[in-house]
């Protein structure tokens, strides 16, 4: 059933740009273009009247990776990448994270606005009311090998949950997306602290309706048992549910496109998620934090870290950790994570791979193919170190990641399906294949192309003959 595409959603007000026309001229042709410049875009279709001949196609633009190509008017996250600069719906990151729990930062970048009191009170409680699992749920976790990532047991089983709430697929009823909202920031804890618990061997333990968000995690993750008394650490608790702020939306990102482009042919929110979730999976993206742990753990030392730059430089490896498409400048969340680091290790006693990464980014930020190419450390950098020293098993970092990240990707994938503008994502390509050819036959060239036969279609007269045997 197609969206209900009710209005444009509101739009905050846009960096300064100037609003124009672009004056373009095909040299080709010698045609002169005016082309429209809003908010500092053109539109890509007003390039497909340029064309040198008539029976020639229109222009496309051509962006791999989509690096200079907005594929939305999204009012959700703002980022300037030259002033390291991130707010969401207009609040800056270092604000919400100094003063805001991670449930109402989901509210706000899912509603718009921060939550009324009494919102929030509505909000903490669906939330709160949706954490378990179905059982069937639990035994196709048990399948799983023992060693299975847990990151793929957490892609697969969001992707398994669209199976167990088929009316999720109405998404042109707000008041069904919205409870798939609320299912999924709430289950997405308990399904990632049942794949750790899988992996482990340990018994699940089921979610406790007492606890705020990041204490239920906790206790999911680290509880021996039911019959053992287990208390969060409030330092931890509180320290994890600031991460999960910086980690909660980053605009057009991997996975965030993902979540768009398969929600754009109007699948159901769980595969939505699911493909958001394989996204992030990978090491270039939220898989990273993962790969800087190993990366540092093989370093081992300080005095090892000129070893690693060399290699990097060399072109033999990537500094994991370091670079970002659109931050050209320091990453805001990997400097609010440091301070992280060190409530977190104050309980937890210091990680001494924070040294090795202190002194790699020292090394770093001070070498010139770093500068020339304007690599800093990004969110993941520091992260997975702070989870280190919480206990997490490496392999559960991305996953850390994808619980947070979930009410990002549900704003993205409603804004999206609010936005009359918006259509399946279909993108095009540059074709550079071989032209036109024909196969051969043993030897017989097999004609493609028959001349256009004209079919008689008028009734053809009977013909007597002998009847068929009855
Ligand atoms: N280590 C070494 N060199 C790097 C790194 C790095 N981490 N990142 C970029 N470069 C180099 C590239 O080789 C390239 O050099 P060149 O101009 O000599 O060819 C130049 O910097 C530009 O890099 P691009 O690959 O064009 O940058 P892009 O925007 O495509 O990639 C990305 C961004 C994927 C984040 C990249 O920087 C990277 O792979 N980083 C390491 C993985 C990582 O930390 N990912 C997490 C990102 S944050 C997140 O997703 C949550």
């Amino acid at each position: 059933m197609p969206a209900r595409k009710p209005r444009m959603p509101k739009v905050a007000p846009a960096p300064p740009y100037s609003n124009g026309f672009l004056s373009v001229v095909d040299e080709r042709s010698g045609t002169n273009y005016r082309i429209a410049v809003e908010d500092g875009a053109i539109r890509a279709t007003d390039l497909h009247q340029i064309r040198s001949r008539p029976e020639e196609p229109g222009l496309l633009s051509y962006d791999p990776s989509f690096a200079n190509t907005a594929s939305c008017r999204s009012a959700i996250t703002f980022i300037d990448g030259d002033k390291g600069i991130l707010r969401y719906r207009g609040y800056p990151i270092e604000e919400l994270a100094a003063s805001k729990s991670y449930l109402e930062v989901a509210y706000l970048l899912i509603h718009g606005s921060l939550p009324t009191k009494s919102q929030l009170a509505d909000w903490l409680y669906n939330i709160t009311h949706h954490t378990m699992l179905h059982e069937n749920v639990q035994k196709f976790m048990d399948g799983f090998h023992h060693d299975a990532h847990p990151m793929a047991m957490m892609v697969s089983t969001l992707a398994a949950l669209s199976t167990f709430y088929p009316d999720a697929k109405n998404i042109s009823d707000e008041h069904i997306r919205y409870q798939q909202a609320f299912r999924l920031i709430a289950k997405v804890p308990t399904v990632a602290a049942f794949a750790h618990r899988h992996s482990t061997g340990m018994p699940y333990i089921h979610p406790s309706n007492d606890l705020s968000y990041t204490e239920n995690f906790l206790a999911m993750m680290y509880r021996p048992s039911w019959t053992t008394q287990y208390t969060p650490d409030p330092v931890l608790a509180k320290a994890l549910d600031t991460l999960f702020v910086l980690h909660a939306d980053h605009e057009q990102n991997c996975s965030s496109n993902a979540m768009r482009a398969v929600g754009s042919s109007h699948a159901d929110p769980y595969s939505c998620a699911a493909a958001a979730a394989a996204a992030l999976y990978g090491p270039l993206h939220g898989g990273a934090n993962e790969q800087v742990v190993r990366m540092l753990q093989e370093v081992g030392s300080k005095e090892r870290v000129p070893q690693l730059i060399r290699q990097v430089k060399e072109g033999r490896r990537l500094l994991m950790g370091f670079g970002h498409r659109i931050y050209k400048s320091y990453d805001p969340r990997a400097r609010l994570i440091q301070q992280v680091a060190e409530e977190v290790f104050a309980v937890t006693g210091r990680n001494p791979l924070i040294d090795v990464a202190l002194a790699l980014e020292n090394i770093a930020l001070s070498d010139d193919y770093f500068i020339s190419r304007r690599l800093y450390p990004n969110v993941d950098f520091y992260s997975g170190i702070i989870y280190q020293a919480m206990g997490f098993p490496t392999d559960m970092f991305p996953v850390l990641f994808a619980i947070p990240r979930m009410s990002g990707w549900i704003a993205q994938w409603i804004e999206m399906l609010q936005d009359p503008e918006q259509k399946i994502a279909r993108p095009r390509q540059v074709y550079i294949g071989p032209p036109e050819r024909h196969l051969e036959v043993t030897g017989v060239r097999v004609p493609v192309r028959r001349p256009a036969r004209t079919v008689d279609t008028r009734p053809r007269p009977r013909t007597p003959g002998p009847r068929p045997a009855s």
